[in-house]
């Protein structure tokens, strides 16, 4: 089942991540349980929607199923246990009542009202807790998660591919290719994590971007996509585009503009069945509606895998929560977030090496 030499949390990670894109507004967390003498995994188990048992749950099953007494067994778990009743019952109380030896956590609970509380509950039960392994790597599982739990608003994520000296095309007009397959098979699986994916007008005229998800050994799906364009500008090649023709078009495309272009999209979008937002002219008021309008939609995580100067105006009016970076062969000559903005304040989150790319994450404000 496991990689030999992986540890229990990083196969609990691999495994919370068969519920990519399908949690929300969940979290995606796995849980791993190792015998304590043979130190052989016995049982495992991920959240894998909402409204389903979590992933503590699955394992316990698992240990029932298999006869194995949890007293003698260590639980990995990705995420701080709920402790809370929900839809399934606090955590706490199952693995407190299942007799589960020893406890390992990953992150803490995001949520500010709950954080360490599971902690304290198994502790003063008896249960041995560790907990902050790999806990980075777990907290960067969930960014959508750990912001709207907070803020009750949609994470909005901007995404760039950029060369060491920070260049996000190489010449005007012209489609490039920046960074390589492993990155390109990481944006698929971002794609597959957020429920928007987000392009602007000149990206959409040059690049064509068709922004579905192409996963090897997954049928090719969509996403909503969100093309901002305020002037119209891509309604004249409306016949051409793949995200105005293809076979999504009708369900996954949303024409975001704003009330002056408003009749004229109308007009010309009808007959295709794309949805059309028109948000006010005034940049506060326009901000403020889009974010109503995602997280009336259920749309709880945007992807923005806009331009340049798309991007730069999400940093400038203090939208952009999230950065992912992809640098093409090594670390960026410079903080990404600084292509974007002078002033922004960010937090490094997660960095590592996509085949000959660097990822680096950044929370932002
Ligand atoms: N390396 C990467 O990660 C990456 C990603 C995407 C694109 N690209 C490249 O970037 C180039 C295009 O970038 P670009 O900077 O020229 O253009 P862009 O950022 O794609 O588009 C800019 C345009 O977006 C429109 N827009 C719509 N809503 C807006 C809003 N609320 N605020 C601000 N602008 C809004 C504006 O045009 P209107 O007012 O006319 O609507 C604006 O001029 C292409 O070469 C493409 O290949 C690279």
């Amino acid at each position: 089942m496991a990689d030999r030499g992986q540890s229990p949390m990083a196969l609990a990670l691999e495994i919370a991540r068969n519920a990519l894109g399908t949690t929300a507004p969940n979290p995606m967390v796995g849980c791993v349980c190792v015998d304590n003498r043979s130190r052989e995994i016995v049982a495992t188990g991920w959240h894998q929607r909402a409204g389903m048992p979590h992933a503590e749950r699955n394992a316990l099953a698992i240990l029932r199923e298999r006869g194995i007494d949890p007293a003698g067994v260590t639980m990995y778990v990705t995420l701080e246990p709920c402790s809370t009743h929900g839809h399934t019952g606090a955590c706490t109380d199952a693995i407190v009542a299942a007799g589960i030896s020893k406890v390992v956590i990953g992150a803490l609970d995001p949520n500010p009202l709950h954080r360490g509380r599971a902690i304290e509950i198994l502790r003063s039960r008896g249960i041995a807790v560790e907990q902050g392994e790999l806990a980075q790597e777990c907290a960067a599982l969930n960014p959508i998660f750990n912001h709207t739990i907070v803020h009750k608003t949609p994470l909005f994520a901007a995404r760039c591919a950029i060369t060491r000296q920070g260049a996000m095309f190489f010449e005007a007009g012209k489609t490039a290719k920046i960074t390589g397959t492993a990155t390109a098979a990481q944006v698929a699986r971002e794609r597959q994590y957020f429920p928007a994916i987000a392009t602007s007008t000149q990206t959409v005229l040059v690049d064509n971007p068709r922004l579905t998800i192409r996963r090897q050994g997954h049928p090719v799906s969509c996403h909503t996509r969100l093309v901002f364009d305020r002037s119209g500008r891509t309604l004249e090649r409306l016949e051409d585009l793949e995200i105005y023709n293809d076979r999504f078009a009708r369900e996954r495309t949303v024409f975001v503009t704003v009330t002056g272009t408003a009749a004229r999209a109308e007009a010309l979008l009808r007959s295709r069945g794309i949805a059309l937002w028109a948000l006010p002219e005034e940049p506060d008021a326009y901000w403020r509606e889009l974010r109503e309008r995602c997280w009336e939609a259920h749309l709880d995580g945007v992807y923005f895998e806009c331009g340049p100067s798309f991007l730069k105006t999400l940093f400038e009016a203090g939208q952009a929560d999230y950065l992912y970076a992809y640098c093409a062969g090594g670390p960026p000559e410079r903080s990404p977030v600084r292509y974007f903005s002078d002033s922004a304040r960010a937090t490094p989150v997660l960095e590592r090496r996509l085949g000959e790319d660097v990822e680096q994450q950044f929370l932002i404000g």
